[in-house]
């Protein structure tokens, strides 16, 4: 089957119940469970959650239902792919190159995000046959060396080529194990591919979360002799305010522009917005489908993950058994890969827990990169008139080149870490406003508002309306002014320090370029249904 624009055969979700848990897989991930509580610990714990909640409403929930909306409207033109949409909604050419940033997002994200994947399969496979806890031996004083030992090994930490080195490495076997499946369900399709796969992996994901979570919270006081290293205390150190400056108070943190960069940041990480993802995801749901109490279903799932779930596991089990030197950990990996494992061996039934929590963030993580790959699969279907199967090697060849490069550059993770900083940090900001702008001020906010509300449970307050113009992407717009001040010439430096970083630098530049050519070539068979769309809006 071609799918060429407005192809009427187009693929579908096959429920409402589908869709959500698609999204809800999508937005939970490895940023509920890692990314978060560190970002938390960090930045004074309970009062992190006011510029997090500060962001959630005024970024997060706006910009997600402008998503689903754009993506449904999209869709009923028979557009899947980001550049495709943002023609159709801006008109102008423009619009459709500016999409790019829809499928580098997704695309490079993907590439270091399927590595990590396979990084927690490893290691819930090494919980599971035992062969973890017999790696950091028996002696309590040399765990933390023997974790961060281990993680270096597996992950190639140490130096370049590690992965590579003459054998075939078991990261690299669970590698190609993750990237297969995670094709295999993409080339599957949508609905018996993603849909069907979320309808399981979801909820199993909650059942594992939900037993470490019990697990966690029903340690007591596991060492008498240190009574207030205890489950109480534990979840204090995460959630009550602290100082996040020498002589402040324990709202100082507030007072710190990058608490809220933070905040920001990770509310679009962990609702996947500004990902290119919900916009595709939307484009597959029908005229009459429900887009608001969906987005906001599926963003209330995300939260209830992050807050409930990542909130209470991992910070408090590391004060019960490290105590606070053990909580205060500086980066995401150092707290689940580094950090947890002295937990799990100190902790009972820990050779269990560790496969679960493990296991259960591979299950978090692959909804996620799944939804990573349709975007693009989308695009090259309908951009280059070519069959599932063909876009399945083409993007297989693309993302499995791009994580080898992630993989081969390995030491200090310095590939991983410059795209994530680039592409996982900023890039998404820059297309959250890219699609605020067209949405609010090209498209027009009320009429995205009557189209959201059209077929919809609930109804979008008219007060979206004025947050999506004016203080949405202002919020933006300082953010992006902010990053430029703060963060970008420290980037630029560590950029010319690194031929690595830099290499990484010109992997999203040929990717983006790629793109780019495609979409220019396809933007002319794009333009009579475009034209078509704008004369139906006119009337
Ligand atoms: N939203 C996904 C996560 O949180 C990418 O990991």
């Amino acid at each position: 089957m071609n799918h060429s624009p407005l192809d009427k055969g187009k693929e579908m979700w096959a429920t409402r119940l589908g869709v959500i848990l698609a999204v809800a897989g999508s937005a939970v991930g490895l940023g509920n469970f890692l990314r978060f509580p560190a970002l938390a610990a960090q930045n004074g714990g309970g009062v992190f959650m006011i510029p997090y909640f500060v962001a959630l409403i005024l970024l997060g929930i706006p910009i997600c239902w402008a998503e689903w909306t754009m993506g449904k409207y999209g869709g009923m033109f028979g557009f899947n792919s980001c550049p495709a949409i943002f023609g159709v909604m801006g008109r102008k050419r423009i619009w459709q190159y500016l999409g790019v940033f829809g499928l580098i997002v997704p695309v490079i994200i993907y590439m270091y995000y399927v590595l990590i994947e396979s990084w927690c399969l490893g290691y819930a496979w090494q919980y599971l046959t035992g062969a973890m806890n017999s790696a950091l031996g028996d002696d309590p004083n040399q765990y933390a060396a023997q974790c961060k030992d281990y993680f270096n090994q597996f992950t190639g930490a140490t130096h370049d080529g590690l992965m590579m080195d003459g054998r075939l490495h078991i990261s690299v076997i669970v590698w190609i194990v993750v990237f297969g499946v995670n094709f295999l369900l993409i080339y599957r399709g949508l609905s018996k591919g993603i849909e069907t796969f979320c309808k399981y992996a979801v909820p199993m994901m909650a059942v594992c979360a939900l037993a470490v979570l019990i697990r966690v919270l029903t340690l007591g006081t596991p060492n008498p002799a240190i009574p207030e290293q205890n489950v109480i205390n534990g979840l204090g150190f995460m959630w009550n305010p602290k100082a996040v400056v020498d002589e402040g108070s324990n709202w100082s943190a507030l007072a710190k522009p990058q608490v809220w960069m933070d905040a920001a940041g990770q509310i679009f990480f962990s609702l996947s917005v500004g990902f290119g993802v919900i916009i595709n995801y939307a484009s597959y749901l029908r005229k009459k489908d429900d887009v608001v109490l969906s987005g906001l279903t599926a963003s209330a799932t995300n939260e209830f993950f992050e807050v409930c779930m990542g909130g209470l596991i991992t910070i408090p089990a590391a004060f019960i058994f490290l105590g606070i030197a053990g909580a205060q950990v500086s980066g995401n990996f150092d707290l689940g890969f580094k950090t947890l494992p002295i937990v799990f061996k100190y902790m009972p039934g820990g050779q269990f827990f560790g496969f679960l929590w493990f296991f259960m963030l591979f299950l978090a993580a692959i909804t996620s990169s799944l939804s990573m790959l349709q975007p693009a699969i989308a695009f090259l279907e309908e951009a280059m008139n070519i069959k599932r199967h063909l876009s399945v090697i083409l993007l297989g060849i693309l993302t499995g080149g791009g994580s080898l490069f992630v993989i081969y550059y390995s030491q200090g993770l310095m590939a991983l870490s410059t795209l994530d900083d680039w592409v996982g940090t900023i890039i998404i900001v820059v297309l959250a406003t890219i699609q605020t702008v067209l949405f609010a001020w090209v498209f027009g906010a009320e009429r995205g508002r009557k189209f959201a509300n059209d077929g919809a449970e609930m109804q979008i307050p008219r007060f979206w309306v004025f947050l999506m113009k004016y203080v949405t992407p202002l919020y933006l717009l300082i953010m992006l002014v902010m990053w430029c001040w703060n963060t970008l010439p420290g980037k630029l430096i560590e950029l010319q320090a690194s031929p690595v970083a830099q290499m990484s630098m010109g992997l999203v530049l040929v990717v983006t370029i790629f793109f780019l050519v495609v979409i220019h070539r396809a933007g002319r068979r794009w333009q009579p249904i475009i034209d078509r769309a704008a004369a139906q809006r006119e009337i």
